[in-house]
């Protein structure tokens, strides 16, 4: 049933025990003003949006206004990559369509160059989305599409039981991610990123997750990230040859005409691969900053033999992943300089072993089921080889984390509690962790479905990682 939906049904269901006398007043409504102090955002031109933030910073939609017509632009003309459109009468598939750049980089000039183009279509009012939707301008949500219908629970706080209408707008680590819904004092665990206690976490809603703002984490990889301050370390992609293997050079074979991707899918896979050789050009630099915590707590020489063997594999993995995001982008891709400050190692024992749960045994885990489930879905024959080799790599190499975890709990038994805990922490952050829903169907060319990644990842933590934590740390880890 969709939010908005329940929120229907519950209004229905709270007037009807209130008809019977039962006393709903004190939860359905407040008699103070909502959001006191509140500024009105506006949009570069100085037109309103219907949006204003409150005092702490929250933004809500007090008005359902058309969005103003300045400052739409970003179109993209042309570029050297793979192309939805060239130009913006390419896009007829929906109101006001424009071809825009996917992604872009300045050149030696400083002028910005376009590789891939894809159609976008921008709404005016709401009278242009669904029920269930409204229109969004980006000057409120800081994406690149000029206004788009999100997903809505409410359009404007008179909508909502304690009249804000709340807009939810974070990154998932791929995408961003709008929409709006009630704010409810009650169920809530943020209002703002502030209140998150992790730098790298926003506060937002997922749509498959609970109706109510909590504390997201970024969460868009297979394998293992380098974590920094709780989140992610990636480095931009950039214009470059020597990262991508040659898709082309694979034994394989090329995929039927029949199942090759149209240029919507191209676009869209020209982005997941790009993302995927991020986070595994970014597992470098995590097995790279394992080492030396393994050779600073006196680790047995195998655990460093395999460690640097992973980190091999992670080369090489990045090298497949950039070759397809090159392949599908028709332009050479690959990766800048990884940002790396604030990410040397904790070298204490407690410290390691946390990064090791963290980044590694959870990760590691759900990463190697999710590329072995992608690759069985994939139609494309040097696409399921490449997610094959990589599910056979990220299984080793859950295995070798959880060795290393063995082995440092074994030499530090006083340490198990405390892992314990980790561990229940980094499952049920992960469990809760949202998946979005690719916009094409993409799993005849290796992209799970959101749906199927949730089911899958579920599956991988209730049948694998929690028997596996349960056997390491005992059974305080199984009530995740
Ligand atoms: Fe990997
Ligand atoms: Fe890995």
């Amino acid at each position: 049933m969709h939010p908005r939906s329940l929120l229907t049904l519950k209004l229905l269901l709270l007037a009807a025990i209130a008809a019977e006398g039962c006393d709903v007043a004190p939860t359905t409504a407040t008699a103070t003003e909502p959001c006191p102090g509140a500024e009105s955002l506006l949009s570069p031109g100085g037109l309103p949006t219907g949006f204003e933030r409150c005092a702490d910073g929250a933004v809500n939609r007090v008005e359902a206004l058309a969005v103003p017509a300045d400052g739409l632009g970003h179109a993209c003309t042309g570029g050297t990559g793979a192309m939805e459109c060239s130009n913006d009468n390419a896009c007829t598939d929906g109101p006001r369509g424009q071809c825009v750049g996917d992604w872009t980089e300045a050149d030696d000039t400083g002028e910005a160059r376009r590789y891939s183009c894809v159609c976008q279509y921008h709404c005016e009012d709401d009278s242009d989305c669904e029920a269930d939707e409204a229109c969004v301008s980006s000057w409120v949500t800081d994406t690149h599409i000029p206004a788009f219908c999100a997903m809505a629970e409410c359009r404007t706080g008179e909508d909502c039981p304690e009249r804000e209408c709340g807009l939810s707008a974070y990154s998932d680590g791929c995408d961003v991610g709008v929409s709006l819904l009630c704010r409810d004092a009650e169920t809530d665990t943020c209002r703002v990123d502030e209140d998150c206690p992790k730098a790298s976490q926003s506060c937002g809603w997922d749509y498959q997750s609970p109706e109510f703002f909590a504390c997201q984490t970024p969460n868009c990889a297979i394998g293992r990230p380098l974590l920094v301050e709780g989140g992610p370390r990636l480095a931009h992609a950039t214009s470059r040859a020597d990262w991508s293997e040659a898709a082309s050079a694979s034994p394989d074979g090329a995929p039927d005409a029949a199942d090759a991707p149209n240029d919507a899918q191209r676009a869209a896979l020209a982005v997941h691969w790009r993302a995927v050789a991020a986070a595994e050009h970014a597992s470098i630099g995590s097995f790279a900053r394992f080492t030396l915590q393994l050779l600073a707590l006196g680790a047995p020489s195998e655990l460093l033999f395999d460690t640097q063997t992973a980190a091999a594999d992670e080369v090489r993995h990045a090298r497949i992943a950039y070759g397809f995001a090159s392949r599908y982008a028709g332009v050479a891709v690959g990766p800048g300089p990884l940002p790396l400050h604030g990410a040397m190692p904790a070298l204490d024992a407690p410290g390691v072993l946390a990064g090791l749960i963290d980044e590694a045994c959870v990760g590691e885990t759900v990463g190697a089921a999710e590329a072995g489930a992608a690759a069985a879905a994939c139609r494309d024959p040097q696409v399921r080889s490449a997610l094959l080799s990589i599910a056979t790599d990220e299984s080793r190499h859950a295995a070798l984390a959880w060795r290393a975890v063995q082995w440092l709990v074994n030499a530090h038994p006083e340490l198990r509690a405390f892992a314990a805990e980790r561990f229940t922490t980094a499952v049920s952050a992960l469990r809760s962790a949202p998946c979005r829903v690719p916009a094409l169907d993409l799993a005849a060319h290796g992209v799970l479905a959101g749906q199927e990644k949730q089911r899958l990842r579920e599956a991988a933590l209730r049948e694998v990682v929690e028997p596996l934590g349960a056997a390491c740390f005992g059974p305080a880890a199984t009530s995740a």
